[in-house]
């Protein structure tokens, strides 16, 4: 690899890794890149770094370009060990450099290293660098994703170095939006954005909306955004703009997603007629059995729906294992504007649909009431019985989409 331009003396100096499929148990089949960018200007400045496995290819990339010891400044947009933990080997290289980092990112940084011995300079929203013919404007986005998370904005080149926004995990030979269209397709790279922000983002669609509209109020004039991951927005920047914000806005496809598991195939039997009845009442469905699919597979698929019924065996009279771990983990992503239902098979005492139904209320999602509990395995009637829960359902999910 060598260091590619994306403006004149703009330059990604990252690392694309093909390989990870673990991202802090976040599945990534498509690999991921950590983005950074060399800005060539009267003082040279690198913004952000990348994963320390990945430091000797991003100080080969720097190298393809100019001696790393002339590097002034480095900006640090976020201090996640996926970004900052090559800081210590760029900074062996220029040891008389200026780090540029929020107050809460010095904070955590000083966890990771001994700063004292570093020039570090904190700052805001609002604060400037000159660094020649550009200058750097910092925008604090305190926990999009992270406390400390800021953006920088490029005002010369109308630059926006987005950090972890407006990222996906996607590895790939090509660096910008327009070429990914080309050689693969706009439909993978949407799901990409909505992947990412299900898993990573789903919690801070209030802030989200905020940050927009602070960004908006500002006048920024945004010609090209450089996210820290994945594909870099070149053709058309405005579309996952828009996308976040219609995303943080509630927007969901009129879809159903069927989030289930099973013991011996009986809450797996309830789902085809389900997703018949659902289909015929003409909303779009999804079926994912949880112990066949990643988790964050299965969280994209809820997000990418305006409805979700989840289905459970009973075991020990509670949910099955894998169920109540899926819903624990939606419940640490505090979705919004989705309804859901339950419903399950069981042998004896039944339970599972219960408590299936009371963490949906903990998560905080509209509900349909009641589930569908089968005995044992479901009868022919069973099967009809389950079509018009489906279809009930679907009918109060195109009610409850109208409201967006
Ligand atoms: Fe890509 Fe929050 O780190």
């Amino acid at each position: 690899m060598k260091a590619i331009r994306i403006k004149e003396d703009i330059y990604w100096v990252g690392a694309i890794d093909w390989a990870v499929r673990d991202f802090h148990g976040y599945m990534t089949p498509r690999g991921t890149t950590y983005n950074n960018y060399l800005i060539m200007d009267d003082e040279i400045t690198l913004l952000d770094t990348v994963k320390y496995d990945f430091a000797e290819t991003t100080i080969k990339n720097i190298k393809s370009v100019v001696d790393p010891s002339k590097i002034k400044n480095l900006i640090i947009n976020h201090i996640e060990n996926d970004h900052a933990t090559s800081v210590g080997d760029i900074m062996q290289l220029t040891p008389d450099a200026t780090i540029y980092i929020t107050e809460k990112g010095r904070k955590g940084l000083e966890r990771f290293y001994d700063l004292a011995r570093w020039n570090i300079k904190t700052v805001k929203t609002g604060d400037t660098l000159k660094i020649g013919k550009r200058t750097l404007l910092f925008l604090e986005t305190p926990m999009l994703h992270w406390p400390d998370s800021m953006m920088t904005y490029i005002k010369e080149d109308k630059l926006l170095i987005s950090q972890d926004g407006f990222g996906q995990h996607i590895a790939s030979a090509v660096r910008f939006d327009d070429e990914f269209v080309t050689c693969q397709s706009m439909a993978e790279l949407d799901d990409a954005v909505v992947d990412y922000y299900a898993n990573i983002l789903m919690p801070f669609g209030q802030l989200i909306k905020a940050k927009i509209a602070e960004v908006q109020k500002l006048g920024l004039d945004i010609d090209m955004i450089a996210p820290d991951h994945g594909i870099i927005w070149r053709q058309n920047p405005n579309k996952v703009l828009q996308k976040y914000l219609d995303m943080a806005n509630g927007k969901a496809p009129l879809r159903v997603a069927i989030i289930y598991d099973t013991m011996w195939h009986s809450t797996e039997m309830m789902t085809s007629p389900m997703m018949q009845g659902i289909k015929d009442e003409g909303v779009e469905c999804t079926v994912i059995k949880l112990r066949a699919t990643p988790m964050s597979v299965a969280i994209k698929e809820f997000w990418n729906s305006r409805g979700c019924l989840i289905g459970t065996p009973t075991l020990n009279n509670i949910m099955y294992p894998t169920v109540a771990e899926f819903l624990t983990h939606l419940r640490g992503l505090r979705p919004k504007n989705r309804i859901a239902g339950a419903f399950g098979s069981y042998g004896w005492g039944g339970g599972g649909v219960k408590e299936a139904y009371e963490e949906l209320k903990r998560i905080g999602l509209e509900i349909v009431e009641p589930g569908l509990q089968i005995l044992y395995k479901p009868s022919l009637d069973d099967e009809t019985t389950c079509y018009d829960f489906g279809r009930a359902f679907a009918k109060q999910v195109k009610t409850y989409h109208e409201k967006f």
